[in-house]
């Protein structure tokens, strides 16, 4: 397994292109399972994930065809398995993205369950009660979830609590239902959106996207089309982390910077400076310590729980006291443990972490635990004093597309060491 060596201490300094969203790529891909005819997607990160669920869409039959620059084109038509296995979602629980396209389709699938994770239970009970309301038929057995419809009808859901994939489930298997469904409480993300703008353009009639109410009318077919894949916010939120947590100064070009608005107002809170274009930002820390920040994990628009991590990194070195809630996950706290390690000074309470911030954190020997806890310790590597080794780091690799070679472009000290 590979590992990440840092130098820390580097202030970084430059400028890197962000990668298509991770979180977009994979609904969108799942989404494609619905077409007729072939589609052409780009701006497709190159990651771990998005390969899971390239051999996902394979193992069901499609034809997949990767182009120079990471463009992909998906043949859908020869789908004949409807199953998602144990061995492919077990690695990456997105998998389960392509119930309700399957089974709004072809109209059965059988995907295992997810199971639990790093961060928490994480069910998708929310996904399977919003499937029976359409009509579905769902037993669970042998910890596969087992989904079938002659035919789905639309109806009104009202979410319990605020859930992406669960949304994104719904609106794919709700675009070729019969009638209309309306989701309420359904998820604002801009990944929500992107994938909604991709539906519609292959044909699907929906209303609202990106607000709490969705409404969608099913239609009979859905025909490809090409698409670009929205940038990754939480990509380029991790890497002007990394401006700020070395005293640096980062841009980060072909973003949508009002995706970004939550994580830009902390940062200056923080202490940065921060300047806005249209596809670009630009956070200027130029040899400042930055100043601890509170702030809560929330849905879109509130403070991304994909980035708290990374703030965690943040806090443990900044002046004064921060406390940052974590309101979306049950246990996404596993990186303050490792940060400690390094000298880090959190108290954990709950769902709270109280960071004292200190001088300096020290490079030691530690293991990622999860995709953004990994990115919360490549940060702390970077502010460090000495040398950090990431152990685990096929976290990473799961949704930073080049991680070690973009910073290395901003002047960190950072490699790869393969095993
Ligand atoms: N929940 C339920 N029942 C459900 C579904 C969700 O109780 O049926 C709970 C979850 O346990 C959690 C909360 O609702 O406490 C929110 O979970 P959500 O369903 O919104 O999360 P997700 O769809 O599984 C996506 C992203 C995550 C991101 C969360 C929150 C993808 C592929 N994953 O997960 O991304 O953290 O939304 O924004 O879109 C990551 O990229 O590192 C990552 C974990």
């Amino acid at each position: 397994m590979d590992r990440l060596e840092i130098t820390g201490g580097v202030p970084l300094e430059g400028e890197i292109l962000i990668s298509g969203a991770k979180n977009a790529a994979l609904p969108i891909l799942a989404a494609t399972l619905l077409s007729e005819s072939p589609v052409l997607l780009e701006n497709v990160p190159s990651l771990n994930d998005v390969m899971t669920t390239i051999k996902l869409l394979r193992s069901m039959g499609a034809e997949i065809t990767l182009h120079d620059g990471w463009k992909l084109e998906i043949d859908p038509r020869t789908t004949t398995e409807y199953v998602a296995p144990y061995e492919l979602v077990k690695t990456m629980r997105a998998s389960v993205l392509v119930l309700g396209p399957l089974l709004g389709r072809y109209g059965r699938a059988d995907v295992s369950l997810p199971g639990g994770c790093a961060i928490g239970a994480r069910p998708v009970n929310l996904h399977v009660a919003g499937l029976k309301s359409l009509g579905a038929e769902i037993s669970i057995e042998g910890g596969y979830i087992h989904a079938r419809a002659e035919q789905l009808r639309g109806t009104r859901l009202t979410l319990d609590s605020v859930t992406v994939t669960g949304t994104e489930n719904l609106m794919m298997a709700a675009v070729l239902a019969k009638g209309e469904t309306v989701i309420e409480n359904a998820a604002l993300e801009p990944e929500v959106l992107d994938l909604a703008t991709f539906l519609v353009q292959m044909g699907a009639k929906i209303e609202g996207a990106g607000t709490g109410t969705i409404h969608i009318q099913g239609v009979d077919n859905l025909q490809g089309t090409p698409y670009t894949i929205l940038p990754d916010r939480i990509e380029a939120g991790t890497h002007l982390l990394a401006g700020a947590i070395t005293g640096g100064h980062v841009r980060v070009k072909q973003v949508r910077p009002s995706n970004l608005d939550a994580v830009l107002r902390k940062l200056e809170q923080a202490g940065a400076r921060i300047e806005c274009g249209s596809n670009w930002v630009d956070l200027d820390m130029a040899g400042e310590r930055p100043r601890a920040v509170n702030l809560s994990t929330a849905p879109y628009p509130g403070f991304p729980t994909d980035l708290q991590a990374q703030f965690c990194a943040l806090n443990s070195i900044a002046s004064g006291t921060g406390k940052i809630v974590e309101t979306v996950f049950e246990s996404r706290f596993q990186h303050t443990l490792e940060l400690q390690r390094m000298g880090a000074n959190i108290g954990i309470r709950g769902n709270t972490a109280v960071s004292k911030g200190v001088d300096r954190l020290k490079g030691a020997p530690v293991m990622a635990t999860d995709l953004r806890a990994s990115a919360s310790l490549v940060l702390a590597g970077l502010a460090a004093a000495g040398t950090t080794v990431i152990e685990r780091i096929y976290h990473i690799d799961r949704g930073y597309e080049c991680i070690e070679e973009k910073l290395a472009q901003l002047g960190a000290r950072i490699r790869r060491l393969p095993i």
